[in-house]
């Protein structure tokens, strides 16, 4: 049963991923031509281009995620791409964690702290403008990750190396690659199945986990389109 669970969950994630990285694939360029004029003047723009465009997780998702991780008052959560401040926004209101959000896109980070104002947290969140690749997350006791298979796993290393035993990792649709989950759940969201992993960051750490060269290297050869697929 656990087995099939993840196939399919392997499945989703890489159909999942492709068709997030085909939005990235978009909006990469869009980042990088569109002159500063288009914009509204003072709209303030994302000092690097996001690694993966904001898509965000359904409320009856983040309510699994935040499950699942067991989240409670004593926690320290980071949410690594924080969208609208959404993960740990509810966290802190239903179970008074404190949280961060790490986000790089100005204009969300500001969104972020207005919603969290609205829903009377602030003393207990923050939104932070900053790279998730370049953030101290050693504080966390829990990690919530909504990114793409290839950003789980340039990550994996660090979350491995810099995060405590026992932190738990909750990560929306996409996969650690061959460190395996704890618990997989589905959940029905109102367009379509979603996947949440689980995963704990263990006392001793096998060596292969901290290496993730060949699995890079196998998802890039995946999602290389074919010539046949060119027109
Ligand atoms: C798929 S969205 C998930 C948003 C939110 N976590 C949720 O689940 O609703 C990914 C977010 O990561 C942000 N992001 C992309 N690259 C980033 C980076 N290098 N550092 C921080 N945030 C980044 C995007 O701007 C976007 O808001």
């Amino acid at each position: 049963m656990g087995t099939q669970l993840l196939k399919v969950a392997t499945k989703a994630a890489i159909a999942t991923s492709l068709l997030l990285a085909g939005c990235t694939e978009q909006a990469k360029p869009k980042q990088e031509t569109t002159p500063p004029a288009a914009n509204a003047p003072g709209t303030p723009t994302p000092k690097k281009v996001p690694d993966v465009v904001y898509v965000p997780t359904p409320q009856v998702v983040v309510d699994k995620m935040l499950e699942m991780a067991k989240v409670g008052k004593n926690d320290v959560l980071y949410d690594l791409g924080s969208g609208d401040g959404r993960i740990v926004i509810t966290a802190a209101e239903k179970f008074g964690t404190k949280g961060t959000g790490i986000e790089i896109d100005p204009k969300l980070v500001k969104q972020a702290t207005t919603n969290a104002e609205k829903a009377k947290v602030s003393d207990r969140v923050q939104f932070l403008e900053q790279d998730l690749f370049q953030t101290d997350i050693s504080s966390a006791t829990v990690v919530t990750l909504y990114l793409l298979p290839e950003l789980n796993l340039r990550l994996r290393p660090t979350l491995l190396r810099t995060l405590k035993p026992g932190t738990r990792i909750v990560s929306h649709d996409f996969d650690m690659g061959i460190w395996k989950p704890e618990r997989v759940e589905r959940v029905k969201g109102p367009r379509r199945e979603h996947i949440v992993g689980l995963w704990v960051v263990p006392e001793k750490v096998p060596p292969e986990l901290l290496n993730v060269e060949s699995e890079l290297e196998q998802l890039r050869r995946l999602q290389t389109p074919t010539p046949q697929a060119t027109p």
